[in-house]
């Protein structure tokens, strides 16, 4: 019943919660490694430019759809489509697609834990040993913060909407930004580190290529959490007064402003401890640059800072980096969580025990494919390499399956919805039926988002499984 629906309880409560989904892994280690590789300022703005021309239509479309219907994803795709239409599927993706999403994410959350755990007890020095991340990945203390992780996100997500989605974010949200901005001015500070700021605001254009355009836009995408469900679903708790369009422009900026940030902290800290980096050619993957590079650079920091100094300021970045990571795993698992009491009507504490369960195995045997299983470990092949069960994961979940989501959603919300979108757009927003808002949406998401999320998809597909670059 649309009356018994819990919402959050104000406008403020639904940003922060929506914002606390956005930021996560990807804004202050995704981004900042895609800056510094992509030519700094010159990828900042395609970084902008994707955010508000391609991803904002799309965020529009995924909160319209949730607040219109009032449903979880599956229950807004049954509601808005005849029986054994294929649109259907629709709703069958955004069940399985944050499900898988969870369960990787849960696993990178877990590490992310411990190292600030390791770092806290004065083990900076462990962590940057060779082998030190294969060593963590498989002692069997990782599943005990497997658990201490699950069972911090379990019991926010079984406080329900509003006493513990949108609490958590309102307590979570102000402290990470705060810790940020501190980090980022204690950073600025040192020497040398107006160099590293120079390098991340001034554009070279010499850097960009199709991969570097390539990786702004799923960079984009990722951070704002599209293609994952959790925007309907937010969208479905969002009062019926509230303008969409105004609330989604605030979250786009709070995720940009963070990502933002956390580039003025890696970048800077980068020059201080060597003012002569060539800063494209370190690590290229976001998760040998939270564990083996960041680890080296606060140790590296100490020769400036000390040994405390290096220190605090590694266990403040991680600390900053696992409450990013709760509040986005804290949204993802609210998606087949909501469907499970909204569809399939479930108690909501009963709905997490029934999900809590598979995540807790698949994310076991994520664990376990780092080498503690050799069935896991190899556990698939393609384009002429072997993959663990978790890197099939990331690549056919994470790569491939949330253009083609964020594709078909745009493709549902024109050609089956229709008007309904304005419609929806249209409350708390008197102007929007003569606005540029309007004429832009109508283009855009039959034709220039589609075939670019289209190629994005194809291209991945090529690359990742047959080892085709298709650009
Ligand atoms: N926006 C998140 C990030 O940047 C992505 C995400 C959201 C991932 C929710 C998982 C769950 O890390």
């Amino acid at each position: 019943m649309a009356a018994s629906r819990e919402q959050f309880s104000s406008r403020l409560g639904f940003v922060l919660a929506a914002a606390g989904s956005a930021v996560g892994i990807g804004n202050l280690v995704g981004f900042p490694v895609a800056v510094t590789k992509g030519g700094g300022g010159a990828f900042l703005f395609l970084y902008l430019m994707f955010t508000f021309l391609l991803c904002l239509p799309v965020m529009l479309a995924e909160l319209s759809l949730g607040r219109r219907t009032q449903k979880d994803p599956i229950g807004a795709y049954l509601q808005q489509t005849p029986a054994r239409s294929a649109w259907r599927l629709l709703g069958l993706l955004a069940f399985i697609t944050p499900f898988m999403i969870a369960v990787f994410y849960m696993v990178i959350t877990v590490w992310i834990f411990r190292y600030f755990v390791e770092i806290s007890s004065g083990n900076l020095h462990e962590l940057v040993k060779p082998d030190a991340l294969t060593n963590f990945v498989n002692s069997p203390e990782i599943f005990v913060y497997l658990l201490a992780v699950g069972g911090f996100v379990l019991f926010i997500l079984a406080s329900g909407v509003k006493n513990g989605i949108e609490k958590a974010a309102k307590v979570m949200m102000p402290l990470l930004f705060i810790m940020l901005v501190g980090l980022v001015l204690f950073v600025l500070s040192l020497d040398n580190a107006l160099v590293g700021l120079r390098y991340y605001v001034i554009p070279d254009v010499s850097k960009l290529n199709a991969t570097v355009v390539n990786t702004a836009l799923s960079q984009a995408f990722f951070s704002l959490s599209l293609g994952m469900g959790i925007l309907i679903t937010y969208g479905s708790y969002l009062s019926q007064s509230e303008s969409i369009t105004q609330s989604a422009i605030l979250i786009a900026l709070a995720d940009t402003t963070v990502a933002f940030f956390a580039g003025l902290l890696i970048l800077p800290a980068i020059f201080v401890v060597d003012p002569s980096t060539d800063p494209a050619k370190l690590s290229d993957s976001s998760v040998t640059m939270i564990f083996n590079y960041l680890p080296k650079l606060f140790i590296e920091l100490e020769g400036v800072i000390g040994f405390w100094g290096g220190s605090i300021l590694a266990a403040a970045f991680f600390l900053l980096v696992f409450i990013a990571a709760i509040t986005s795993l804290v949204s993802i698992i609210e998606v087949p969580n909501s469907s499970l009491i909204d569809t399939f009507k479930m108690k909501r504490k009963h709905a997490l025990l029934k999900l809590s369960f598979p995540i807790l195995i698949l994310s076991v045997c994520c664990i376990f494919s780092f080498g503690m299983f050799e069935f896991l470990t190899s556990f698939a092949h393609y384009a002429g390499q072997s993959k663990s069960f978790f890197d099939l994961i990331v690549d056919l979940f994470y790569e491939t399956i949330l253009p083609l989501n964020g594709l078909l959603i745009c493709l549902f919300v024109r050609y089956r919805w229709k008007n309904k979108l304005d419609l929806e757009l249209q409350i708390g927003d008197g102007n929007y039926q003569n606005s540029m808002l309007k004429k832009y949406l109508d283009w855009s998401l039959v034709t220039l988002i589609p075939l670019i999320l289209f190629f994005v998809f194809l291209n991945t597909v090529f690359h990742k499984f047959w080892g085709i670059s298709v650009f």
